[in-house]
């Protein structure tokens, strides 16, 4: 009913390092090509944790926006913009913040998970609390029904979908809606409603999944429906009220196995990071100094890969052939292990090369990078402006 949408956030922390890549960027640029996609900056989620350095926040936001445009994302495809500089957020996250049980986000794993991990900060804060109800007001305002999120923020959707469904619930059912959905059924002409009502039937008492989706096609067909009508018979097929907010979904990004310089996974915090546009001399050197199977103290020690974190970055960067000559060489000590991580190192900086390319014109001319927010500041506060005038005339607070 509305169209699909994809909508991801990502909090500010500076310069984007291959893991992100690989891990979540790849599969954005992906994306751009399929859905209408939305991507920004969390700056106010950063907040949650780092409220004592904004600057520190605004600062990451330019750097990694640039990574972002490195990577491929295109403005000319995804819209891009900075949360705080759509404040119909905030707006939404304090409606919402009226009606959410204390209960339902103090149960968050993430929320206590992460209160211990940072526990030298004092994060007993309103804000902190608030965390994925901010990220359901995000998700929510959009009506995006995608979210491409790693495995860990799986919770913050499915609690996404709980607010949608509780705010739909308390405001979806207008007065007299039954009334005006019989009047809306009546409008489809004779011969679909006849079709409408047998389908939501079998729907409603024989719990037939597949007649809901054969109603909606029913609807996208009926062209000249008013919106509201649209919404109140796709309420009135599945028992529901009116939906105003979508119940969004998440999108699995499957986990991305990029190993650090150490062989641990790849993360700022562990100092094991080549970032998007490293220099190339700093990458040929992080790799050529990388620890590899330790047991292969001399060059005719033999070795074995799976003992090896370079043999971890040859199954991301290397082919069938290359890896098969690893594996030879290694076990045979017929290689040595400078020998084994040219092709890593050659890999990487081919895979880098374009985005230093990209994010060339951005370092340049930073004003680009400003405009291309502004732009998409602008493009997504026109939707948000949108769901929140029907959120607040669902709540009947439109003072009209
Ligand atoms: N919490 C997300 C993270 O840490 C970032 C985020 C904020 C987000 N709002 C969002 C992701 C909305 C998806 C949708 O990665
Ligand atoms: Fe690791 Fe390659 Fe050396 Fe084997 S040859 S130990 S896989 S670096």
């Amino acid at each position: 009913m509305y169209a699909e949408r994809v909508l991801s956030g990502m909090r500010p922390t500076g310069s984007l390092h291959l893991g992100h890549y690989h891990g979540v960027l790849k599969n954005w640029v992906q994306l751009q090509y399929e859905y209408p996609c939305l991507f920004f900056v969390a700056d106010w989620h950063a907040l949650t944790t780092q409220y004592d350095d904004p600057q520190g926040i605004v600062d990451s936001t330019w750097e990694m926006v640039v990574d972002w445009l490195a990577a491929g994302v295109d403005p000319a495809r995804a819209t891009l913009f900075i949360q705080s500089q759509v404040p119909e957020h905030a707006e939404l996250h304090l409606l919402l913040s009226m009606m959410v049980p204390l209960g339902w986000l103090e149960r968050v794993p993430t929320y206590k998970d992460q209160q211990e991990k940072l526990e030298n900060k004092d994060l007993s804060t309103y804000g902190f609390l608030g965390y994925p109800l901010l990220q359901s007001a995000d998700i929510l305002i959009y009506r995006a029904d995608k979210v491409p999120v790693g495995e860990d923020q799986v919770p913050h959707i499915e609690f996404s979908r709980e607010v949608a469904r509780r705010f739909n619930h308390l405001y979806g059912r207008e007065p007299g809606f039954a009334d005006k959905a019989r009047e809306a059924v009546k409008k489809l002409g004779s011969k679909r409603a006849r079709r409408y009502e047998e389908l939501r039937m079998r729907f409603q008492q024989q719990g037939e999944q597949a007649a809901v989706g054969q109603a909606h096609a029913l609807l996208d067909e009926a062209h000249d429906l008013s919106h509201a009508d649209r919404e109140r018979l796709c309420g009135y097929l599945e028992g529901t009220g009116k939906m105003i907010l979508v119940e969004p979904g998440a999108l699995l990004t499957e986990a991305s196995r990029m190993p650090g310089v150490d062989g641990q996974k790849m993360s700022k915090s562990y100092g094991n990071t080549i970032t998007l546009r490293e220099d190339a001399t700093s990458v040929t050197q992080k790799i050529r100094r990388m620890p590899t199977d330790p047991a292969r103290i001399r060059r005719t020690d033999v070795g074995d890969p799976d003992k090896c974190p370079v043999w971890q970055l040859h199954q991301v960067y290397s082919d069938a052939a290359c890896q098969a000559w690893v594996q030879q060489g290694c076990r045979s000590a017929g290689i040595g292990c400078l020998d084994c991580k040219q092709p890593v190192i050659d890999a990487i900086l081919r895979e880098q090369a374009p985005m230093r390319e990209r994010a060339q014109p951005f370092l340049d001319d930073p004003q680009l990078v400003r405009s291309i927010i502004a732009d998409g500041n602008s493009k997504a506060r026109h939707l948000a402006r949108e769901t929140m005038r029907d959120v607040r005339q669902a709540m009947g607070m439109d003072y009209r």
